[in-house]
């Protein structure tokens, strides 16, 4: 196993590049996608991907283009996320939005062109490994961001802007906009790595509540976090009336639920051969994180 740090790093190294290497993208048009790409971000996603498929003894070379066509995804979703028509949001990854920069227009094809991106070059990397391990691990990735995946929580999300909070609104929301894409690279990392049924579903239950540990967080730093450190705007979700974990149970039982979700994804851990201690710190880092 190798640290967060090298991990990020390996990711990093080659997330432009792996953009560049499909072809000739007009010049706009990779200018505004990769000022999104490369603004940093803590990788998160594509980190556990390489984490998930060390812990069971796969190939990280073989593994790296589906981490680095997560986090397109995932850029993606930020792009899209931070318009005008959806959270209308001036500050990302302690950059203007890209809308800000480089006009709706082309912020919203630069999503487009990610998504469009990531799909593409986990099917070349699929089709180079010659077995089904690749097919799977897009299948997983493009499901788990689909129309039942992460697109359907940010259906929830913006059509239930302003309505009664409900857990169980709330609930739908966090599985879906962010525990999908946190299960994601832990479901595709564990079937590169060959694992059997089993495993892979101790995995995803591990991403499913460390991702709804993680969207608890994120809706407690909106109201306590600061803003330099954490690198977008706050006090956003209750000025737009977002349905949030917080708004629900309030602050001081948010972090209690969320330190049990964490409890909950150490113990799916624990049914698991390998080195497991990274991906269970990595859950409670969880909880501490400030951006
Ligand atoms: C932000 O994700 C969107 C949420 C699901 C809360 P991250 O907090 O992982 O954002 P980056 O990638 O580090 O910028
Ligand atoms: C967004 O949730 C999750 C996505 C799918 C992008 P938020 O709207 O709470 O994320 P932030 O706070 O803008 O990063
Ligand atoms: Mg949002
Ligand atoms: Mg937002
Ligand atoms: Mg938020």
């Amino acid at each position: 196993m190798k640290t967060y740090a090298e991990y990020l790093q390996m990711v990093e190294t080659v997330l432009s590049a792996q953009l560049a290497s499909l072809g000739q993208i007009p010049e706009k048009l990779f200018e505004t996608m990769d000022y999104s790409l490369s603004a940093g971000g803590k990788r998160l996603r594509p980190v556990l991907l390489l984490a998930a498929c060390d812990t069971l003894g796969g190939d990280l070379s073989e593994a790296l283009p589906f981490a680095c066509a997560l986090e397109m995804i995932h850029t993606y979703s930020l792009i899209h996320d931070d318009l005008p028509a959806m959270d209308n949001d001036d500050l990302r990854r302690g950059r203007p939005t890209n809308h800000k920069v480089f006009g709706e227009g082309m912020a919203i094809l630069a999503g487009d062109g990610l998504l469009s991106a990531a799909a593409e070059l986990m099917l070349r990397a699929a089709v180079q490994m010659g077995d089904l391990r690749g097919v799977r691990a897009a299948e997983a990735i493009l499901r788990r961001a689909g129309v039942t995946g992460m697109v359907a929580g940010q259906v929830m999300d913006v059509t239930g802007e302003g309505s009664t909070p409900t857990l169980e609104k709330v609930e739908y929301i966090h599985l879906h906009k962010t525990a999908d894409l946190l299960t994601a690279p832990i479901e595709a990392g564990f079937l590169l790595a060959g694992a059997t049924d089993e495993q892979v579903k101790a995995g995803c239950a591990y991403g499913m509540h460390l991702g709804l540990a993680f969207q608890m967080v994120d809706d407690l730093l909106d109201v306590e976090g600061e803003s330099a450190v954490l690198g977008k705007s706050i006090g956003k979700d209750a000025a737009a009336g977002k349905l949030t974990w917080v708004a629900v149970r309030g602050a001081e039982q948010t972090r209690d639920d969320a330190k049990e979700q964490v409890r909950l994804a150490v113990e799916a851990m624990n049914m698991l051969p390998g080195e497991t201690n990274f991906l269970k710190t990595l859950a409670q880092s969880t909880l501490n994180r400030v951006q």
